[in-house]
């Protein structure tokens, strides 16, 4: 698949990247050093923002379940205590994994558990090695301190390059903080395959951290992905990520969690600080009890994207296959106009991901809100694919 001109572009800057990296200068890890991924939207009034119509962060446009509102509810007398009952949240987690809860750390979202863990591995003027674009709050932390991002260019059909990975770590051993794979990758919404994920794992010296974020876990349907949990429970330097924020609905409550092995939890622990609020760890206990509404949200989360899918990929565009609740569509113009466009017609939609900047990336919400989207997109690009477009987006 020839993913535009930008994939020269994008070769380039990887390769000149693994190149510094190969040869011990630090590319300009302030590059990284952007905004945070989360679009705000100035709004002179909180009913603007809420009648937005929201697919550009990812989020559950449902929100938490019924059981889990009244779990939530039932919390609030602990507003004013320290030390509170909390559902043994942590407990909950662990045994939901089949781990041990010295296994667990809870951050107020796993965004937290990624700056946590750069800060905790890359400490020392270490490398973070990853591919971009992906999800970049790791980067973010590493430029943060001083750390370099070693970011790889995605292979031609938007996979991650496991194989480079493994080169690129292996070439800089000493160099190396911590390798981070995003599963499936945000922004592409392509799930890495078990095989690779072990192939990462055993190519690389085994005491090199590897954080695998498993953000979009829940949503995935393609039989060759597995969880990484396995590795943790084997001792090996893995770190898995998750987050109550895209199945679970609670983006604005903020949990999410690391699981790990002791000693990684432990060094982690130094820079934690119990961010996580009373109803959230409440929240959260009644979210994984919920499996029926879990299932629904998932189902239904697919089913809508992959309508919005066909129809455009009918329409002639390029869509990418996801495994997640939003997914990427070929503009063949720059992303940032046709969102501006969006945003005339009060939808919001991804940011840039660069280099990737004709592409856009679309969160999946509502039928009624997908069908929005569709509305829009069909004034938008009045004629479907120009000519010139659809040949760069095969
Ligand atoms: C891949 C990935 N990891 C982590 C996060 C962080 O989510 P949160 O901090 O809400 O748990 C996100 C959010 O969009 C994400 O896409």
């Amino acid at each position: 698949m020839a993913m535009t001109a930008d994939v020269t572009r994008r070769r380039f800057m990887g390769s000149a990247a693994a190149a510094l990296a190969a040869i011990g200068l630090k590319p300009d890890s302030k590059v990284w050093a952007q905004p945070g991924r989360a679009p705000t939207f100035p709004m002179s009034r909180d009913d603007e923002y809420d009648s937005l119509i929201k697919l550009a962060s990812n989020e559950n446009p449902w929100g938490p379940s019924e059981a889990m509102m009244e779990a939530m509810n039932s919390a609030w007398k602990y507003s004013n205590r320290y030390g509170y009952p909390d559902g043994n949240v942590r407990e909950v987690i662990a045994e939901h994994h089949g781990v041990r809860p010295e296994n667990i750390l809870l951050h107020a979202g796993s965004a937290e558990t990624l700056r946590v863990a750069g800060l905790t591995f890359l400490g020392h003027d270490e490398k973070v090695v990853g591919v971009e674009p992906t999800f970049t709050t790791v980067y973010q932390a590493a430029s943060g301190i001083d750390a370099d991002v070693v970011a790889l260019p995605l292979n031609d059909d938007a996979t991650q390059n496991i194989d480079e990975m493994i080169r690129v770590t292996r070439r800089n051993y000493r160099d190396v903080g911590m390798v981070y794979l995003c599963n499936p990758n945000n922004p592409t919404g392509i799930t890495v395959s078990s095989h690779d994920v072990q192939k990462l794992l055993d190519g690389i010296p085994e005491d090199i951290p590897v954080l695998i974020d498993e953000a979009y876990h829940h949503f995935i349907m393609d039989p060759s992905y597995a969880t990484a949990v396995p590795y943790v429970k084997e001792g090996r330097k893995v770190l898995v990520t998750r987050t109550f924020s895209k199945i679970y609905g609670m983006a604005g409550m903020r949990l999410g969690y690391g699981i790990a092995p002791r000693d990684m939890i432990s060094d982690m622990r130094r820079y934690t600080t119990g961010t996580v609020n009373a109803l959230a760890k409440w929240g959260g206990v009644a979210a994984l009890a919920d499996t029926e509404t879990e299932h629904w949200v998932r189902d239904e989360t697919i089913r809508v994207r992959e309508e919005t899918r066909e129809a455009l990929i009918e329409m002639g565009f390029k869509v990418l296959p996801s495994d997640t609740n939003f997914f990427m569509v070929h503009t063949g113009r720059m992303a940032s106009e046709v969102r501006g466009e969006f945003r005339r017609r009060n939808i919001a939609v991804g940011r840039d991901f660069p280099p990737m900047l004709d592409y856009l990336r679309v969160s999946i919400s509502t039928e009624e809100d997908m069908d929005k989207f569709m509305e829009a997109w069909q004034e938008i690009f009045p004629d479907g694919m120009t000519a010139d477009a659809g040949t760069r987006g095969n």
